[in-house]
């Protein structure tokens, strides 16, 4: 019964994606996998249900953290202002306790009045109980942490990506604009509040290194790093939708509802860049990716020469840095 609801509930939220016009519930289910589901809810026959269960997981799985609570949640991280010019989430491992030092001190200083920066560090679980206890009380010390109920592992990042999105839906409405960074990328925030201001304006903007639809190839060998399965996005050779290299990108706050309610939709896919950035806004009318590929440097190197050169007057926006070379370390980081 509560499987079939959803499928009504799922097909009418495509439908009203596709803005179709009204129709009854069951006439909208046209999609072939919630035909499976609903099948299956039906039929209770042993032979039907192993038949199908295959399809379901791989099809029909979405976020687990769309309808979980928070283990650690630190609501107050945008409150006692009226507004927030950026809100930073940064995807960090449990054990980055010293990336997240590092970037605390980028993001504390009072030096780009009357601009505010807050941040809020997105984690998962972990088994081991020494570590909860020290992520805890860092939570206490800095009051910067949320924690979802999903592990933390590298197959999990699409959780913790959702979960940013739930977050600052539910706690930060009151932030001009979002960077959602990984742990090891240096923000240069004298350039982005200089150059970036167009962002507060504009509707449904996603400003990022941009990574054209069809241009990217699928790995499908079992050893890649991004590896993908033969059934997902079946016989296709390159993603097909426009995205983003997730490291650092910027999103006008007007989007990141919209992209919390497509995640709702989207069942879920591992490559967290890519369901971000390419599945959820493929599912919103109208999502601009604005380009700034010549701004953020995936390249350690050229991220630590230009900031050793230029300090606050290098050009780039952000960049990856090496984070556990204590020579570059220094220079990036203070
Ligand atoms: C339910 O499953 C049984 C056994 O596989 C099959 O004979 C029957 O036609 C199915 N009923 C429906 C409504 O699909
Ligand atoms: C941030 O700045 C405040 C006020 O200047 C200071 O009290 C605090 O220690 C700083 N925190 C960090 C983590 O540097
Ligand atoms: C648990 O985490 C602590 C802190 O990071 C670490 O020192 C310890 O080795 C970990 N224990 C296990 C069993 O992994
Ligand atoms: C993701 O988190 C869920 C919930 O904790 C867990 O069951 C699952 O094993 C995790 N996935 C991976 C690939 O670690
Ligand atoms: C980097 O610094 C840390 C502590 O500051 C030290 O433990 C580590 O050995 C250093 N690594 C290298 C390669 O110098």
């Amino acid at each position: 019964m509560l499987g079939v609801n959803m499928v009504c509930i799922t097909g009418f939220l495509l439908t009203l994606m596709n803005t179709q016009a009204n129709q009854g519930c069951s006439e909208t289910i046209k999609d072939r996998t919630l035909l499976t589901l609903t099948k299956r809810t039906i039929n209770k026959s042993k032979a039907t249900q192993t038949a199908y269960t295959r399809k379901i997981l791989i099809k029909t799985s979405y976020p687990i953290v769309l309808s979980q609570p928070y283990k650690i949640n630190n609501e107050g991280i945008c409150r006692r202002v009226p507004k927030i010019t950026c809100i930073v989430m940064v995807h960090t491992s449990l054990n980055h306790f010293e990336r997240r030092r590092n970037l605390r001190k980028t993001f504390n200083s009072t030096y780009y009045s009357p601009n505010i920066i807050r941040v809020v560090f997105l984690l998962g679980l972990t088994h081991n109980s020494t570590l909860q206890t020290m992520i805890e009380y860092e939570s206490l010390v800095h009051q910067d942490i949320v924690q979802g109920y999903f592990i933390d592992t590298y197959h999990n990042l699409t959780n913790k990506g959702v979960m940013g999105l739930k977050w600052i839906t539910e706690h930060c409405k009151n932030a001009e604009f979002v960077a959602k960074i990984d742990d090891d990328v240096f923000m240069n925030f004298n350039k982005i509040f200089e150059n970036l201001k167009f962002i507060k304006e504009s509707r449904k903007y996603l400003v990022c290194n941009r990574i054209n639809a069809n241009s990217n190839p699928i790995q499908r060998g079992i050893n890649d790093k991004w590896y993908v399965h033969r059934d997902e996005f079946k016989r296709l050779k390159f993603y097909p939708y426009t995205s983003c290299s997730g490291f650092a990108v910027f999103i006008s706050i007007d989007l990141i509802p919209l992209l919390y309610k497509a995640a709702l939709i989207s069942p879920f896919f591992w490559v967290d860049d890519f369901y971000l950035f390419g599945i959820l806004p493929a599912k919103i009318h109208g999502v601009v990716h604005y380009g700034i590929n010549t701004h953020i440097s995936l390249n350690h190197q050229i991220t630590f020469n230009c900031v050793s050169k230029y300090g606050h007057k290098c050009d780039l926006l952000a960049g990856i840095t090496d984070p556990d070379n204590n020579r570059t370390k220094i220079r990036i980081w203070g």
